[in-house]
């Protein structure tokens, strides 16, 4: 009789993803103008299970109003309210009585920059790297600009898509590092960690930018080192709204613009305005869907099995892009923009002698859906020497199959003919 694998020695084999599943819950996978076509356009936005517009739809024709003790459609508003804030806390792995909800996250992060800048000066420093989305840098510099505060930029090795030595631009005046998590152009995952660690040692705030990275990997807040932590639902499977994340006693001592009647509590002191509980809904509804994917049963909490389902998730989308890679390499006419350590399954491709756009329209051709463009990851595409014209993004999704790919890679192949 064969001896038992022994779990310390044995290879580790991350448990399935049950794809049949998760495909069977996407309508625009199978009916209306989307079905049929590959969708590699996930890091613009992802499709939505219809248990997430149910979840919406159910909301909205609840009679939902006021948030309130006293009535049961008060205290569904409650509920629906409290019940979004511990689902994000449980995907970002962080108290829920300090995560934001906003219109976006570029619209948080303009008011958080705004906030915090308030109380910068002449003399005060603010770091942005050159490798992140829009978002995560017009608000800082804008701020700057302001308060009188220097920029100080991050650069990148253009060629590998790596950040250089944060050490270089941090000092005792530093105020805010400002990083992301995960590059949306070239799927460059910076050593966040690390980065946050050295900034801390100088006495700075650390705000990362996980839009791109939930969708893909577990977030730990925590574990990053993000004092501050944002991102957008409509990433992974929910509605469109962002996301601001933090430990509740560091947003007790900010203090945001607010109407005067509204209330000082945290986080409320930072939500504009009556939320949108109906996507407060969708945004449990679609923790819950990711959750649901926990390989092996639905034992555990909540946060147990989001980061068991985001461990299969993340294995499935690795073991494509490995092959992926692969089929690419063969292309010699097709390059891939940068060779980081760790990346998202998000590639930037160049097609020799043909420009993005009519490289995108060539795929549409073949049914295949990745955008061409710099997708508000502005300046990592010039830096990178690509323009404002940027490259071909082929995204993939938990939903991407071995089939979607292949016709990538065929298409692809045609534009070499
Ligand atoms: C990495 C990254 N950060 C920030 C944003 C902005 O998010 P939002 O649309 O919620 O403002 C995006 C949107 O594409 C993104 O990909």
């Amino acid at each position: 009789m064969d001896a038992a694998p022994d779990p310390e020695t044995a290879p580790h084999v991350a448990p399935a993803l049950d794809l049949g599943r998760l495909r069977s819950a996407f309508p625009a996978l199978h009916s209306g103008p989307s079905s049929g076509l590959v969708r590699l356009d996930g890091p613009g936005g992802s499709l939505v299970p219809q248990e997430v517009a149910d979840a919406i739809a159910a909301a909205m024709t609840a009679g939902m109003c006021q948030r309130g003790a006293l009535t049961s459609v008060e205290q569904l508003t409650e509920a629906t309210t409290t019940g979004a804030r511990a689902a994000m806390g449980d995907l970002l792995g962080t108290d829920p009585r300090g995560v934001v909800f906003g219109r976006s996250m570029t619209a948080l992060t303009f008011d958080l920059a705004r906030c915090l800048g308030a109380d910068w000066g002449p003399g005060d420093e603010v770091v942005v790297t050159r490798l992140d989305h829009d978002a995560n840098i017009r608000p800082w510099v804008t701020a700057a600009a302001r308060s009188g505060a220097t920029v100080r930029w991050l650069d990148f090795d253009p060629e590998t898509t790596e950040l250089h030595d944060v050490a270089g631009v941090l000092n005792e005046r530093t105020r805010v590092v400002a990083l992301t998590a995960a590059s949306n152009l070239f799927g460059t995952r910076p050593d966040v960690a690390a980065i946050a660690a050295a900034a801390h040692e100088v006495g700075a705030l650390v705000h990362v930018d996980a839009v791109h990275l939930a969708a893909h990997d577990t977030v730990d807040r925590a574990a990053l080192g993000a004092d501050l932590i944002s991102c957008s639902p409509y990433k992974f499977f929910g509605p469109h709204l962002g996301v601001l994340a933090a430990d509740p006693d560091l947003l007790e001592t900010l203090h945001p613009d607010k109407l005067l009647p509204s209330t000082e509590a945290v986080p409320e002191r930072f939500e504009l305005g009556t939320l949108p509980y109906e996507q407060l809904a969708g945004v449990t509804g679609a923790v819950d869907f990711i959750a649901s994917f926990a390989p092996g049963g639905a034992g555990g909490t909540r946060r147990e099995r989001l980061v068991a389902a985001m461990g299969a998730i993340a294995a499935h989308e690795q073991a494509l892009l490995s092959r992926l890679l692969i089929g690419l390499d063969r292309l010699t006419h097709v390059r891939v923009h940068g060779s980081p350590a760790a990346r998202t399954p998000t590639l930037l491709l160049q097609v020799d002698g043909v420009e993005p756009r009519a490289v995108h329209e060539h795929l549409v051709g073949h049914g295949v859906i990745a955008p061409a463009g710099s997708f508000y990851a502005l300046e990592a595409s010039r830096h990178a020497g690509l323009g404002d014209t940027g490259g071909v993004r082929v995204g993939l999704s938990p939903y991407t199959t071995h089939d979607d790919l292949d016709r990538l890679v065929v298409g692809l192949g045609r534009l070499g003919c």
